[in-house]
């Protein structure tokens, strides 16, 4: 049995539905990384679920005239079409709206409490004078006290990034009516993260293997200090605050949502009928990942961390491989404006697998990347349809054709075709290593790579004049070009599952291919094959031109 891989994945809020730049941050990446520890024989556990509470369900409510039950409802039913749509393979996908994650929030609050990282304070809060209430987190706008953008809210600046306390806000009004905001006192409990903050520094610091943008973020955050933090608010939806005296408050919304990777990973355990099936997946040292965008870093390096060294006996993070933003046409993704490609009306038109190519191929790995749909057709074009499937098709066809159903045997191979069958090899283990350190850009570029090669080996070889001349040099060159194809299948399925399945079938294998394992595929001769279908269609000129019209539009 090989490693187990724990992976979290973001919580999306159940406000709206997703678009392609929550593909591109955080489902895409983490989806790739689980199905090929799965194919390697890993134990790997993933989970996530809506993230149902807080200001950002409440005040789309409020927008819609509806409960926050509902509209949290709604987006997570369309959450898991999408999942199911774009094969983003969850083990458990379920939401912080459960009774189970209100339990395990509560444990994890009184132990942090018994233990004196929680602690107890009256403070002063931003208050609405006309609309008559408190104005906690996204209630309340202002300028950043930090990079000074008009764009911050209450708890994080939409711009640097940074977490805020909503009292340290320059001109702070409220975002209901747009009033100035007073203040009044409320009492609250406060995450003491400045007892963690030497612990934290020395954990980062060892954190070499971390993409140096996450590492250098963090440690510039440490370095500031950190003060202790307000986790609970004067709201009336989210989990409640297992102290009396605090019936009309929550626990806030960023502190509980952690909290549902532990608790999501008990109610897989749970629903596996063994309760105790999650422990292997938190024991320290388990190797644990969580996939998010950049704008959620200092909640999974800093807040989550020390909640788990104060709770004490979990697993730290291992890794934190945040992405940058996928920008669309060169503006970044945006609900109010519009200005976003959403992800359930993508699905209902196109197939997965482009998308899962586009994203991956251009993942905001390092940088930020754009997404536009001429780049979508282009890449779908040229690559996936003129590189890899043409590739497939013709060698299936022709094989075929001549050969009849059954992959033909090979006789001795020459230097190209060792040549070719050696870069394949290698083109195996790499991807395979540059997966494990989630380098996904380069590992599906190997993988086209090698298609590349393949096409400039079939070139080479024209096996369709050969065959004129030499039949045994022809099945021998089908035979290697057969070859690769059959390990580009296996390095290209974290990437493009329902592809790579399809032509698991075509070349004659049976069964799903993740259960084939990630090895070496070898090709049996004399293996039946299926009868040839394309993988990809070409998308047509027009859904550019119609696409893009649509942007931003209402
Ligand atoms: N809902 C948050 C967002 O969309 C992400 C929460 S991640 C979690 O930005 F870990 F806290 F759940
Ligand atoms: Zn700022």
């Amino acid at each position: 049995m090989g490693e187990v891989i724990f992976i979290g994945v973001a919580w999306p809020y159940a406000n709206g539905p997703l678009h392609l730049g929550h593909v591109a941050g955080a489902y895409l990446p983490a989806d790739i990384f689980a199905r090929y520890h799965r194919a390697k024989g890993d134990r790997v556990l993933m989970v996530s679920g809506s993230d149902q509470h807080g200001t950002p369900i409440t005040l789309r409510a409020k927008q819609e005239g509806e409960e926050p039950q509902a509209i949290a409802a709604r987006y997570h039913q369309s959450f898991l079409q999408c999942w199911e749509k774009l094969g983003i393979s969850f083990d458990l996908f379920t939401s912080t709206n459960t009774p189970n994650h209100m339990k395990v929030t509560h444990d994890v609050f009184l132990t942090l409490l018994n233990k004196g990282y929680i602690s107890r304070h009256t403070m002063p809060l931003p208050y609405c004078p006309q609309c008559k209430r408190y104005l906690p987190d996204r209630y309340l706008g202002g300028t950043c006290p930090y990079c000074n953008s008009p764009d911050a809210r209450g708890d994080q600046c939409n711009t640097c990034g940074k977490p805020l306390n909503s009292v340290d806000l320059i001109a702070p009004h409220c975002q209901l009516c747009g009033a100035p905001s007073h203040v009044r006192d409320s009492e609250h409990f406060f995450l003491r993260l400045d007892a963690f903050q030497d612990r934290l520094i020395q954990w980062v610091k060892q954190q070499t293997h971390w993409r140096e943008s996450v590492r250098h973020f963090t440690i510039n955050l440490l370095e500031e200090g950190l003060k202790k933090r307000a986790i609970t608010r004067d709201i009336d939806w989210g989990v409640t605050i297992p102290q009396p005296g605090f019936e009309n408050k929550r626990i806030y919304v960023w502190f509980e949502a952690v909290i549902g990777y532990l608790s999501a990973s008990q109610e897989w355990a749970l629903s596996q009928g063994d309760s105790q099936g999650w422990q292997p997946f938190w024991q320290p040292g388990t190797k644990s990942y969580y996939f998010i965008g950049k704008d959620n870093i200092p909640f999974h390096t800093i807040t989550w961390p020390a909640m788990l060294m104060g709770y004490e006996g979990l697993a730290l993070p291992y890794d934190v491989p945040a992405n940058e933003f996928l920008t669309l046409e060169g503006k970044q993704f945006s609900t109010s404006r519009n200005w976003a490609v959403w992800l359930p009306d993508y699905l209902e038109h196109y197939a997965p697998d482009p998308l899962r190519y586009m994203l991956s191929i251009n993942m905001p790995e390092g940088a930020d990347t754009d997404f536009s749909w001429r780049e979508l057709v282009r890449r779908n074009n040229d690559e996936l349809v003129a590189t890899y499937g043409n590739l497939v098709h013709r060698v299936l066809t022709f094989t075929q054709r001549q050969f009849g159903r059954e992959v033909p045997a090979h006789g001795e191979f020459d230097p190209v075709d060792n040549a070719l069958l050696h870069e394949s090899e290698t083109t195996f283990t790499k991807a395979g290593s540059l997966l494990d350190k989630c380098h996904f850009r380069d590992s599906i570029q190997s993988a086209m790579s090698l298609a590349h090669e393949a096409n400039r080996y079939l070139e080479k070889k024209s096996p369709w004049k050969m065959i004129k001349q030499d039949r045994q040099a022809t099945a021998t060159s089908l035979y290697v070009a057969l070859s690769v194809i059959s390990c580009l299948k296996t390095i290209l399925y974290p990437f493009l599952p329902f592809s790579s399945q399809k032509l698991h079938h075509l070349l004659g294998f049976s069964g799903k291919i993740e259960d084939s394992g990630w090895t070496y595929p070898v090709l049996p001769p004399g293996q039946e094959m299926a009868p040839p279908e394309p993988l990809f269609t070409k998308l047509d000129e027009e859904v550019v031109a119609n696409e893009t019209t649509r942007l931003g539009g209402t």
